[in-house]
């Protein structure tokens, strides 16, 4: 690994005209302000799509913009330019049905509940039904 920069995150993955999307990504960019006052790119340009049931791995080096895209995705952070869809629908704040896990395990969970009360905070604004039934899961 060299120590220059990484370049920023780009993807590039589609479907057949005819398969509905489940999600779509479409000319996603993003660029963060950096401590000498300057912005630095971030993500450039992503675009794929995923159909319900897919799975989806983005590999790429540290600080490559991965977990920015992630949040962006996710409703997190808003994008500079481009778009994000769920259904059709843009993703414009975290969708009530989204579950994240950030790489900080210790910061995504309490150590001190038990495995259930930590699932009970994740789905909370879940309709109680649903809730129970996801903790069960
Ligand atoms: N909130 C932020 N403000 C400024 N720079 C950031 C912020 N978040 C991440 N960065 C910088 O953006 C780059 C990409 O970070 P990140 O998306 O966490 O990469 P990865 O998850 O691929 O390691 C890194 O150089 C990181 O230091
Ligand atoms: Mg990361």
């Amino acid at each position: 690994m060299s120590d220059t920069v990484a370049s920023p995150a780009q993807v590039t993955a589609g479907l057949p005209a005819s398969s509905p999307a489940l999600l779509e990504v479409s000319g996603l960019c993003k660029s963060l302000p950096i401590a000498d006052g300057t912005m630095l790119e971030v993500n450039r340009d992503i675009t794929f799509a995923l159909r319900a049931g897919e799975f989806m791995s983005i590999v790429g080096p540290s600080g490559a913009g991965k977990t920015t895209l992630l949040r962006i995705v996710s409703g997190l952070v808003q994008p500079d330019r481009g778009s994000v869809t769920h259904r059709g629908q843009a993703v414009r704040q975290v969708p009530s049905w989204l579950s994240v896990v950030f790489q900080e395990y210790n910061k995504s969970f309490f150590p001190g509940l038990t495995v259930r009360k930590n699932v009970m905070l994740a789905v909370h604004s879940q309709p109680r039904t649903e809730a129970q039934q996801r903790i069960a899961a």
